[in-house]
């Protein structure tokens, strides 16, 4: 009989979509494989999001990530993951020319990491692109309302829906990623009700992030909510942790114990171990 414990199996895509209306759905991004670790006992959904470009990279916005680096930190997370589904974002610029490109960016992400699904951003106009995906066998989380990657042409990160036009806008994107067949949707950003409203009418689960607690399932940006990327905290952020002052108090700690010669102590260095015994003539 085998004494290894069994792994636990991963959650699918199926099985999120079915979700709707059900236990919600908790969802975290991470973008490495000791974070992905920490956080998959606790979580259904990993997100490698393109916001590592920001977290990680210090880049202005999430325009400047590429493939590869989406790639990269894909594996990792899945290399690090036991049990949570894990879906990443298609970067800004491969996937808004067609659905061959998409396609093709996709099936990268998909081969080459080992993931469930990939997300991409976009209402009505990237519904041809989900559908021609999801029709060929790659699982696509849509992203719909406040989309980062639009944030030049929207001038800023301004929350969708305040506007009666803007409002039904968000609306006709929700159900059009939906009837093109994502299996789920990112709604951010968007005022409350209007996030209830779309979780009321899409049969797809709505995760949301700075939207409703009605919506399907909920998402934030783990850095955001550990308290370790303090650039700029949206108001629907919640900290859970302090971990940039934890950071910061253990690095003066540690600058201390160097300065003073207390680091390292005898139980951090290799002694020479005591020679063989000699016995006398
Ligand atoms: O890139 C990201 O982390 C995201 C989430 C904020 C939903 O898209």
């Amino acid at each position: 009989m085998s004494t290894e414990t069994a792994r636990p199996k991963t959650i699918t895509v199926p099985e999120i979509a079915a979700r709707k209306g059900a236990e919600p759905i908790v969802c975290l991004t991470a973008y490495t494989a000791p974070i992905a670790r920490h956080l998959d006992p606790h979580v259904d959904v990993l997100l490698v999001g393109d916001s590592v470009g920001m977290v990680l990279y210090g880049l202005p916005n999430t325009l400047g990530v590429t493939l590869d680096m989406m790639i990269n930190h894909g594996a990792a997370v899945v290399r690090g993951r036991s049990q949570a589904l894990v879906a990443v974002d298609l970067p800004f610029g491969t996937y808004q020319s067609s659905p061959r490109d998409a396609y093709k960016a996709a099936t990268r992400v998909l081969t080459e990491t080992g993931c469930e699904a990939v997300k991409l951003e976009g209402g009505v106009e990237m519904a041809d692109t989900v559908a021609f995906l999801a029709s060929r066998g790659i699982p696509v989380l849509g992203h719909v309302g406040l989309m980062p990657q639009s944030v030049k042409s929207a001038g800023g990160y301004h929350v969708r829906g305040r506007r009666a036009g803007d409002a039904e806008r968000v609306v006709k994107d929700a159900r059009a990623i939906a009837a093109a067949g994502a299996f789920a949707v990112v709604v951010e950003g968007v005022i409350e009700p209007l996030a209830r409203q779309i979780t009321a009418e899409v049969a797809i689960p709505t995760i949301g992030i700075g939207a409703s607690a009605a919506c399907d399932g909920q998402v934030l940006v783990t850095d955001d909510m550990l308290g370790l990327y303090s650039e700029f905290t949206p108001r629907f952020v919640k900290r859970y942790a302090e971990l940039g002052a934890t950071v910061q108090a253990a690095a003066a700690a540690y600058a201390s114990d160097v300065r003073a010669r207390r680091f390292p102590a005898t139980e951090h260095l290799y002694l020479l171990k005591p020679g063989p015994k000699r016995v006398a003539s």
